[in-house]
């Protein structure tokens, strides 16, 4: 079994919501189904908008609404972060991540990268769940254990997800913060083939 290094609130804030769900619905058979790994789950990650999600221009920011600064992350670090507001767009969960440039392979376009961060897309391409957790440096989701290498355009390295998350193009901008160049390389979520 992985040891997952991060976990975050947001991931951990809908298995809650699950967890009260299936416990108002099926009592102690659901919660006995808690025991498995979350399968069966449905999308959680739902959009509610269309359009692209990233343009030119648009920052990324914490979940607090702070942008995110050159030194905010170390090697090896991660965080979700999401576009900045604005009018349409209410939830875009994003991992930013930061390796040294030499450890990035076949896979992850560079140009998209900056100072060692590379972004992806978080909600997974299998059934929507937040990728949320780590072992090493795979991402892995929670839901089915699917695995994605950020060392190579998070490639699908194992479970079930049918395609890669989508890589954004990020960069730095004038004033010192990470931006994006455009919207993700493709699509969002499940589906989309
Ligand atoms: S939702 Fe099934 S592996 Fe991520």
């Amino acid at each position: 079994m992985y040891q997952p290094l991060w976990r975050d609130e947001r991931a951990e804030l809908h298995r809650r919501d699950y967890a009260k769900i299936l416990a108002t619905i099926g009592g102690l058979t659901a919660i006995a189904s808690l025991a498995a790994p979350l399968a069966g789950l449905t999308e959680v990650f739902e959009r509610k908008y269309t359009g692209p999600v990233y343009s030119d221009g648009v920052a990324l920011v914490d979940s607090e609404g702070e942008q995110i600064t050159e030194d905010r992350l170390s090697e090896g670090e991660q965080l979700t972060v999401f576009p900045e507001p604005r009018p349409g767009i209410a939830d875009a969960p994003t991992l930013l991540v930061r390796f040294p440039e030499s450890e990035y392979g076949e896979g992850t376009n560079m140009e998209y990268t900056v100072g060692g961060y590379a972004a992806y897309s978080k909600v997974c391409t299998h059934a929507g769940c937040m990728v949320a957790d780590r072992d090493g440096t795979t991402l892995v989701c929670p839901c089915h254990s699917g695995r994605f290498d950020p060392l190579a355009g998070a490639r699908v390295t194992g479970g079930p997800p049918p395609r890669r998350l989508p890589q954004l193009p990020i960069t730095i901008s004038g004033d010192g913060y990470l931006v994006a160049t455009g919207d993700f390389t493709g699509p969002v979520g499940p589906g989309g083939g």
